[in-house]
């Protein structure tokens, strides 16, 4: 494993870094209170490759390696978290599960225009009553010759309110528990599907998440993505990609928060000096940059094994609890570092703040990782 990024790394980081200062800075406090969706970001982003960084350029991504995705979503998410989780949904976890299980002709019909960044996808999989127990979802699919009849209700889906394809779990058999969970890519104009209003959120706010239905929604089964009772193992494995992307997007805020606390601390005077002349807020710093650079080496590692077609759920996992974690930890004293007006919605920190708390809930929370984890230690490792 190489620590150091290559010169095509280099390049992209420093290309989408200044595509997110000109582009993405300046929209982030708007589209945070207003909870307007981005979509003019998404389209721009699809024309850089940003919205199938992975994906083959045969069909139609960057064909770029999992470590320079990492630094798309970090970058991204560095100036603005909902942006940074709208490209991580539709690559990791709607891209990337086609890219792995779908036949030719599904991959030209759905990939290519989501790689393109022309279409945009979300990831339905949560249910009322089955969030961290994945596994217990309820939503019906019904073979009917050569078509599916699909019932159910999914919440919290990212992407949801302006998303043109749905990567959709239902069970053929609910006797069957796992084994019984069926994929399915469905357009979201097909009859008998329908979506809920924005919810409003404590951060990623501008993300588009909300509830989706199905009543009575008949599909051609040459929609189903993999085999009948198969989608259990799509949707874990889509995780163990999603986490990284998260991973990345924990960085990004952090680091995002981190540069405004350092210019902060050295702009803003207390007692006759800067704030970067107290021990404390030096300490506060070291602390920061510390936990950054950890989090960064854990997510390249995941990215890297990913990369090397190893199983990478352990480093996955391991990636997204500390990042997210250390996001808590660095956005919680980058908004300390500003007092009184970190408190204030004329800062970004609070955004950060905000934002950051996500990043232990979605693509499985801190406890469910510690469980994954745990489960590596003990039995497989
Ligand atoms: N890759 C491939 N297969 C896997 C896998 C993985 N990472 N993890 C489990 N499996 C397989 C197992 O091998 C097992 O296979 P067999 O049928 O052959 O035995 C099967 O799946 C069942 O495994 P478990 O018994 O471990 O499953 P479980 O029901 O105990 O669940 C869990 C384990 C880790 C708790 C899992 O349910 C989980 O990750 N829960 C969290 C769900 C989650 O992350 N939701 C996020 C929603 S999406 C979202 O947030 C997106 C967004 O909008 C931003």
């Amino acid at each position: 494993m190489h620590i150091e990024l290559n010169e095509e790394q280099e390049l992209l980081r420093e290309t989408v870094r200044r595509f997110a200062d000109e582009v993405v800075k300046p929209k982030a406090k708007e589209i945070d209170e207003t909870g307007e969706f981005p979509m003019d970001f998404y389209r721009q982003a699809g024309e850089l490759g940003l919205a199938g960084v992975c994906v083959p350029e045969e069909h139609g991504g960057a064909g770029m390696d999992v470590v320079s995705y990492t630094l798309v979503i970090e970058e991204i998410s560095r100036v603005c978290a909902s942006s940074g989780v709208i490209l991580s949904v539709n690559n990791s976890l709607v891209c990337d599960p086609i890219q792995r299980f779908a036949t030719a002709e599904q991959k030209q019909e759905f990939l290519v225009p989501l790689a393109k960044g022309e279409k945009l996808g979300c990831f339905a999989l949560t249910e009322p009553g089955a969030g961290s127990d994945a596994a217990a979802l309820r939503s019906t699919a019904v073979r009917e010759g050569d078509h599916y009849v699909l019932n159910g209700n999914k919440v919290f889906i990212t992407n949801g309110t302006h998303a043109d394809i749905a990567l959709v779990f239902a069970s053929v058999d609910l006797e069957q528990k796992h084994r019984g969970i069926t994929a399915f890519l469905v357009p979201m104009d097909t009859p008998g599907f329908s979506r809920g209003g924005h919810e409003v959120k404590l951060g990623v706010n501008a993300s588009g998440t909300t509830e989706l239905a199905f009543e009575d929604m008949r599909i051609p089964a040459s929609w189903r993505l993999g085999e009948e009772g198969e989608g259990f193992k799509v949707a874990m494995s889509t995780l163990d990609g999603g986490r990284i992307g998260i991973a990345a997007q924990a960085l990004g805020i952090a680091q995002g928060a981190y540069e405004e606390a350092v210019a902060y601390s050295k702009d803003r005077e207390q007692f006759g000096r800067s704030l970067s002349n107290f021990q404390a807020i030096q300490f506060y710093l070291a602390d920061m940059s510390t936990e950054i650079d950890a989090a960064r080496l854990l997510t390249w590692k995941a990215a890297w094994t990913k990369q090397s077609q190893k199983r990478y759920t352990l480093e996955a996992a391991q990636a997204k609890l500390f990042a997210a974690e250390m996001a808590q930890r660095v956005t919680n004293k980058a908004l300390q570092i500003h007092g009184g007006y970190g408190y204030t919605r004329d800062y970004n920190v609070e955004r950060y703040f905000r934002d950051a708390r996500i990043t232990e809930i979605y693509e499985g929370t801190s406890e469910v990782h510690k469980m994954v984890i745990a489960d590596w230690v003990l039995n497989k490792a």
